[in-house]
């Protein structure tokens, strides 16, 4: 198995696995894979990376940048994690765990980013650093659910906002 970035061509086969994915997924309304393909279309894709088996994609993740409503000061921007899919077969394997690994690295390295924001399962997400906060937070979810993971320590304080994309 190989991580890389998406590349031309492989809209299809990750809208594919997602919607796989997710038909089992509990709070899904099985809409992630249209959210993918209108990320892509607004720009807002700003990490899509793959997991490869041979040349079948069989995982993939997203990241685009959330909107921080009431922050007062300056801050880097934020992304939000997610769609995160594997397709069934091949779940409890570790991949997704790589690619949330990887994303997050990927992010962190543009030295640009001032973290990342998710809306999950905290029993799955708080391996990798994610919490909920008092400071950020996102009205419409319950608030162990969302969680934040900040790359400088700093945690903007505000509501966040995701792109137009998730929007139903
Ligand atoms: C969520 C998803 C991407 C994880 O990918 P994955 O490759 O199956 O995950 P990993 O193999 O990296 O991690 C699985 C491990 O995390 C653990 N884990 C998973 N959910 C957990 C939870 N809620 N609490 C604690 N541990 C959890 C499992 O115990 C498993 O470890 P084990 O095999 O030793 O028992 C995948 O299951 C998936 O596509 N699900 C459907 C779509 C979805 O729900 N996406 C996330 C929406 S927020």
């Amino acid at each position: 198995m190989h991580i890389r970035p998406e590349q031309a061509g492989d809209s299809h086969p990750i809208a594919e696995l997602t919607r796989r994915a997710f038909a089992r997924a509990k709070h899904s309304d099985g809409t992630e894979q249209d959210i993918i393909d209108r990320l892509r279309k607004r720009g807002k894709l700003t990490c899509s990376l793959v997991a490869c088996l041979g040349t079948e994609i069989i995982g993939h993740i997203a990241f685009s940048p959330v909107c921080i409503i009431g922050a007062h000061n300056q801050h880097p921007q934020w992304y939000g994690l997610g769609p995160v899919s594997v397709i069934p077969a091949q779940q409890r394997r570790g991949i997704g765990k790589t690619l949330i690994t990887q994303g997050l690295a990927t992010l962190e390295k543009t030295g640009t980013a001032g973290g990342c924001v998710v809306l999950g399962d905290p029993g799955y997400y708080q391996q990798f650093g994610f919490m909920p906060s008092p400071n950020l937070t996102y009205p419409h979810a319950p608030a162990q659910y969302f969680m934040v993971r900040s790359f400088d320590s700093n945690i903007p304080a505000g509501i966040v906002r995701y792109d137009a994309a998730f929007d139903t």
